[in-house]
């Protein structure tokens, strides 16, 4: 398997990567059946929190297993981690990449906290690529009552150049009109996210490395296929495959109200987020045709 940078430098033009978190074997077992089926590579993705449910070893293992049972590239990323030690217990249980997330501190420390743990992991595994993030999008892949107060606060490219230059980050997450989470509405499908797709293209040509798009769920489609065009190079989605899991889990205990087998309650859960996964992943892996391109951009 070639590696996640190797990757990310090969894309084609108008593809991204997409990256789904997991908490469990259900959700990492829908996210492989969707690559499998729509036969792309894709990125797992564990928060701290779901890496200290799941176990940080454990999925590094399920997800070795995995790659070498399926015929997709699979790789595995530590998302949102908030401190050195939690970056080097990923790099070394070999995580292929970690989003370093010190985005709640000032500028000055997040540059500062964010540089000493790219250090810290690389010493450990050179291969591995290091995220940071600048800028405000949020906490809680949820469903939120209202947006976050520093919503409209987007990253501006001299702080990205800044952040990148100083940090030694292999990829940035940017604040864009992102947002962790899913509003009511977005989550009854009324409202839909949109991005800033102006101030992605300009980071990009400030910055010069990849670029995540976190808070994926909930967003147009449009804007995903713009936001790619300008250079997005990794989606986050993670909501979206909540909102399944927890619908179809409780579908799937009402219409079989005496079953206690797991293996027979599960399936139909596994079946409705692989759903979800595999329609993001066609939609972030199209390859259009430049005409197409632009029609969708609108
Ligand atoms: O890191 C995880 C993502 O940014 C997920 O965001 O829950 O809004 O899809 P989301
Ligand atoms: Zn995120």
């Amino acid at each position: 398997m070639d590696t996640l940078r190797n990757l990310l430098t090969s894309l084609q033009q108008g593809v991204a990567l997409g990256h789904f978190n997991v908490a469990d074997l259900v959700l990492l077992k829908a996210v492989l059946a969707a690559a499998v089926e729509v036969e792309v590579p894709v990125i797992v993705g564990a928060s701290e929190g779901e890496r200290n449910f799941l176990g940080t070893r454990e999925l590094a293992a399920l997800v070795k297993v995995m790659r070498e049972e399926h015929g997709v590239p699979v790789f595995l990323n530590a998302d949102h981690t908030h401190s050195r030690a939690k970056a080097e217990e990923a790099a070394k249980a070999g995580f292929d990449a970690v989003v370093i997330d010190f985005s709640a501190l000032p500028f000055e420390e997040n540059v500062s906290r964010t540089k000493e743990t790219v250090e810290a992991i690389k010493a450990i595994n050179p291969a591995i690529l290091a995220e940071g993030e600048v800028g405000d999008i949020g906490t809680g892949s949820e469903i939120h009552e209202t947006v976050h107060s520093d919503f409209q606060n987007l990253t501006t490219p001299e702080e990205a150049r800044q952040f990148v230059d100083s940090t030694g980050i292999d990829i940035l997450a940017p604040a864009v009109g992102n947002m962790h989470g899913m509003l009511k509405s977005m989550v009854q499908g009324k409202t839909k996210k949109h991005l800033n797709i102006e101030r992605i293209a300009q980071i990009k040509k400030a910055a010069g490395v990849f670029l995540t798009l976190h808070g994926g769920s909930g967003t147009d489609d449009k804007d995903f296929v713009r936001a790619i065009a300008a250079g997005i190079n990794i989606i986050h989605i993670n909501t979206e495959l909540r909102v399944a899991w927890r619908r179809s889990l409780e579908g799937s205990l009402a219409s079989q109200p005496n079953e206690v087998v797991p293996y027979k309650v599960l399936p139909p859960v596994v079946d409705a987020v692989k759903q979800v996964v595999s329609s993001r992943l066609k939609l972030f892996n199209a390859q259009l045709t430049s005409d197409e391109r632009v029609l969708a951009a609108g």
